[in-house]
């Protein structure tokens, strides 16, 4: 039977205003980076997206190297929205990225022309999809003028492949560069993607500054510390969970977060929320935050984080505390 979505979807979650652009994005977003490729299994990734837009969730977020299999996230995507997700395009905001190692030779990687309008290309052939909602570079590159970089972006524009544009990973000084060219071009750049958690408070020195004068959204990745700040690793490292296999959250990185992890939670406790709740409701208190950008291994996980926006604000003693642990 085809797929139609919760009637009530809308009345279960909340959407901010990415910066002062007319784009609203849900306040929790889905992304694909792990669990959505080769290895998973293709009917569980279809029910947690399901779950997720039946729950409000309008942003799904993707990069031409998700997977693990690079492409293989888009291209899993791709067949849950041929299959089920037809009807409602319009009420989706999808992203996607290139600036990572994609393929051999010097036109797979970086950020010049080259590159980001065949990547492009390549993810929507992947997608099945005529346009994306927001195409990112992914990482800045220093071997590129950023005038080239902000032209091959302003030009997918121009041609219809995508509405609008962000950066991610680009420090403040790299912010204010790219957005002088986008302002030359009056390209729609609207969205920096950051890691934002709160055990890593980077954005705070300088980059919020700068994104909050330019009035640009900020959308948070690895709102969960890739899963420390969950109840993932309380009673070690289980097998399948992000640490007993993937290069990015090393065994180590638990152990020593171990401590501050359990004295959050007690204050998660308290407000009667669990460690990932609190720790997405906490972003959500910023106001220079658009939206979180989680990923979950389960359609469990992703029901728990919904959950979050329940309850967004804190006291000043509960922030004092969570700044003394996490600063
Ligand atoms: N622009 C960039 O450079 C960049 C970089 C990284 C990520 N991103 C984007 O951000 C998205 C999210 O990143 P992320 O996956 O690192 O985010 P995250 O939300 O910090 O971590 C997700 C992981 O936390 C665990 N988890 C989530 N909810 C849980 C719960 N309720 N209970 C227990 N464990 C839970 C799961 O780990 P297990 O898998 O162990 O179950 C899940 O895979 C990516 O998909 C991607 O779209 C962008």
């Amino acid at each position: 039977m085809s797929y139609i979505a919760d009637e009530k979807r809308y009345e279960r979650m909340r959407y901010r205003r990415c910066g002062e652009s007319g784009l609203k994005l849900s306040a929790i977003s889905l992304g694909l980076w792990h669990n959505f490729g080769k290895e998973a299994d293709f009917e569980a990734c279809q029910d947690i997206l399901k779950a997720a837009f039946d729950n409000g969730v309008t942003h799904f977020d993707l990069a031409n190297n998700y997977g693990p299999g690079p492409g293989a996230a888009e291209e899993n995507f791709g067949r849950v929205l041929a299959a089920d997700f037809k009807a409602y395009r319009d009420e989706m905001i999808i992203s996607t990225k290139a600036g990572y190692y994609m393929w051999p030779g010097p036109y797979g990687n970086g950020g010049s022309k080259k590159y980001l309008i065949a990547s492009l290309d390549q993810s929507l052939k992947r997608m099945g999809l005529e346009y994306v909602d927001i195409f990112y570079h992914h990482r800045p590159d220093s071997e590129t003028a950023v005038e080239e970089t902000a032209g091959a972006l302003d030009r997918v524009v121009r041609q219809g492949k995508a509405l609008y544009i962000g950066i991610s990973n680009y420090s403040p000084g790299q912010t204010e560069a790219i957005v002088k060219a986008f302002e030359e071009l009056k390209t729609p750049f609207v969205i920096h993607q950051a890691v934002y958690n709160m055990l890593n408070r980077g954005t705070e020195k300088g980059l919020i500054d700068v994104l909050t004068k330019e009035r640009k959204g900020l959308i948070a990745y690895s709102p969960l510390a890739q899963g420390l700040l969950t109840d993932r690793y309380f009673n070690g490292i289980p097998s399948g969970s992000r640490a007993s296999k993937s290069a990015f959250l090393k065994p180590e990185t638990v152990e020593k977060n171990m401590e501050k992890i359990m004295v959050l939670n007690a204050i998660a406790r308290r407000r009667g929320q669990s460690l990932a709740q609190m720790a997405l409701a906490w972003l959500l208190n910023n106001p220079a935050v658009t939206s979180v950008l989680i990923g979950v291994s389960t359609r469990q996980q992703l029901l728990q984080n919904l959950k979050a926006i329940e309850n967004t604000s804190f006291s000043e003693e509960e922030l004092k505390q969570i700044d003394e642990i996490t600063m």
